[in-house]
This record gives structure tokens, C-alpha cells and sequence, in this order.
């Protein structure tokens, strides 16, 4: 990974904390002043345009609001359990770094920072979309590309949380981002992936056609939609990790219900951004009428997206420790 280590840029944290809590993480770089220049319109949206990166969703208001409904959604799914790695004692003591890599606009991280006021919070993003105002204290945000490495020294964090981030990394690049996120934990700090499961066995014909096109779409883009299920795989055999890898599963209903159709919304809101109308030929109203049929067809088939959660723990000892003996 291309890491620029210069320690002597200022860390430019959002946070309306004095910096220097903040400062205690050693941040590697200054936010990427790169990214403010790297957008292209398209639509009437405004996408993100840099090397490297194939994140194939807008970076504006409307997918702000999208991405925000989507966490509570996501929380309701969950029973409000919104971590499960077993650290609920030490966050409430406090003194636990807590990382949030791919935040958007920070439901989860406001959740927890506002849950264990001792702890600290600090979320990472391509887009900067939480605003200052709403940040409790204990919260800092910093605007970097993961592929250029997580701005943060060796064993910096208890714990990270990486979640819906499977458009963001193509299949290329997950082991150097999870290798990453192993590289910033603390020795016995854990690290938790929240993965959805594009496609399963619950969708209708022409729901299946609308995933089948953009799985052909983010496949050109090197994206697996369907990787969501097998991420832990990139856990396996790092000598730094224990072994066991823990995971749980829940379901979000689509189309019917309450949630059903306000994820139903977002879900469709999802693939107009991504303008799969475009890649497809057809128009706009085209694709609207798909999803009327889609909308219909989920009552009958009882729709759901499934998510996953995987968890494990870095040992606390690891063998390069053990070398340097
Ligand atoms: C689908 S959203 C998930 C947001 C949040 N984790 C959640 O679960 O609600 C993906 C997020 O990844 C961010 N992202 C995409 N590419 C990125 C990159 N190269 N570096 C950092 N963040 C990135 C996007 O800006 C967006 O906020």
C-alpha cells in the first residue's frame, strides 16, 4: 500500500474537541486534499473521480439522506444490537479507541459515541458528510481514501467497524483494506465486519433482472456485489488474528411492511444513483417501471436482503512480538 508517513503534517480533524485527544492517535497524514478535486457530474450527480477508486455511488445531499436511512434501517434489523464484538464492559469504562472506516454520515459512530462518553470515536470517509455541529465531543472524523492506506500508526484502535463497504472495495483490493485494518488494531482489540448479501433466493423475475444487470455493471467496476456472505475468507490466515471468527446474520424485509418499503425505497434509490438505467439503455421511466413490477413481485415472494456480521480478535501476542524476543 502507497502509506505517506509524514509525521509532520497537522492532523486536520473535524472535531469540536481541543485537538489533542485526537492528536494522541498519531495520524499519518493530513486529510487528503486530493479528494476535494476528484468529482465529475453526471446527471445532476456528483460522483467521486479518482485513481483507484471504483465506488460507483454518488457523493451528494441525496445519498447522504439515503445512506442515513439505510443505518437506521440497518439498526432496526439488528434489534438496535448495533456491535457484537465483546467490548460493551470496556467501552462503557472508557479509554477505548473506537475506528469507523467507510462512516458516511455517521449513524453508527454518533450511536456509540453518544452511548460511551469515555470512549473515543473517530470515523474515516471519502466524503465528509457529518455535520461539525453534530458531533458529540468524544467524535472526530477524518476525510481520507482508504486505498491509500488508513491514516493511523501500527496498533492504534480497539476496536474498528467496517460496514456496507462491499461497493467501496473491488475484489483486487479487499485483502490490503482488511490487512490494513489488522495493521491499526491493537494487540486484543477486535475488528468487525457488516456485510449485505445482494442477491439470495427470495426475489421475483424481474428483481432478479434488475440485480442481475448491476452485478454485471460493478463487475466491469471489479466489484463483487455478491461478496458480502465470504468476507470473512479474507480473515483467514492472518497470522495476526485468532482463528475463530465469530459471525451472525439477520434479514432486512423488501418491498413489504413498513421497513420493507422504506428499504424497498433505498434499495431502488441505489441503483438510479448508480444510473443503471444508463448502463442498461433504457430510460429512466424504464427502470421505474421495472420496479413498480419489482415491488409487486416482493409481496409474492416475500422478499429479504440478508446481512452478515463477521468479528474476531487480534492476538494479543502475535508472532512477530514473539521474534522480536
Ligand atoms: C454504502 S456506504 C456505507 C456507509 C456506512 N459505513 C454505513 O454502513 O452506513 C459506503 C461508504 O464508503 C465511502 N467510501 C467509498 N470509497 C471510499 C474510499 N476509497 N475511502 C474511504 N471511504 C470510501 C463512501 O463515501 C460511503 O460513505
Amino acid at each position: 500500500m502507497n502509506q505517506s508517513t509524514n509525521q509532520n503534517q497537522k492532523p486536520q480533524f473535524q472535531t469540536k474537541r481541543p485537538l489533542s485527544d485526537f492528536e494522541s492517535l498519531n495520524p499519518t497524514r493530513e486529510d487528503d486534499d486530493s479528494i476535494m478535486d476528484g468529482f465529475h457530474y453526471k446527471s445532476g450527480r456528483r460522483y467521486h473521480f479518482l485513481e483507484g477508486v471504483k465506488y460507483p455511488l454518488p457523493c451528494d445531499t441525496d445519498e447522504t439522506y439515503r445512506l442515513k436511512i439505510n443505518y437506521s434501517i440497518s439498526r432496526y434489523c439488528w434489534k438496535g444490537n448495533i456491535f457484537y464484538s465483546p467490548l460493551e464492559n470496556e467501552l462503557a469504562k472508557g479509554g477505548i479507541r473506537v475506528l469507523d472506516v467507510g462512516c458516511g454520515p455517521g449513524g453508527w459512530l454518533l450511536d456509540m459515541a453518544t452511548q460511551y462518553p469515555n470512549s473515543t470515536f473517530v470515523g474515516v470517509d471519502i466524503s465528509s458528510m457529518i455535520p461539525k455541529d453534530q458531533q458529540p465531543s468524544n467524535m472526530g472524523f477524518l476525510q481520507c481514501n482508504i486505498h491509500n492506506g488508513l491514516p493511523f500508526p501500527d496498533d492504534t484502535f480497539d476496536f474498528i467497524f467496517m460496514s456496507h463497504m462491499f461497493t467501496s472495495i473491488t475484489e483486487n483490493q479487499w485483502q490490503d483494506v482488511v490487512d490494513d485494518l489488522v495493521r491499526v488494531t491493537k494487540p486484543g482489540g477486535w475488528i468487525e465486519l457488516m456485510e449485505g448479501e445482494y442477491i439470495n433466493s427470495t426475489s421475483g423475475p424481474v428483481t432478479r433482472e434488475i440485480q442481475t444487470q448491476l452485478t454485471i455493471l460493478m463487475r466491469s467496476r471489479g466489484i463483487n456485489m455478491n461478496i458480502g456472505p465470504s468476507v470473512y475468507k479474507y480473515f483467514e490466515n492472518i497470522e495476526d488474528l485468532e482463528d475463530e471468527i465469530f459471525t451472525s446474520q439477520t434479514v432486512t424485509p423488501l418491498g413489504n411492511g413498513t421497513v420493507g418499503e422504506l428499504a424497498f425505497k433505498n434499495f431502488k434509490a441505489s441503483h438510479f444513483g448508480v444510473r443503471l438505467h444508463e448502463y442498461m439503455g433504457i430510460s429512466k421511466q424504464e427502470l421505474e417501471d421495472m420496479f413498480k413490477i419489482s415491488q409487486k413481485e416482493m409481496d409474492d415472494y416475500e422478499t429479504s436482503l440478508n446481512i452478515h456480521r463477521f468479528y474476531v480478535q487480534k492476538k494479543i501476542y502475535s508472532a512477530k512480538s514473539e521474534d522480536s524476543w
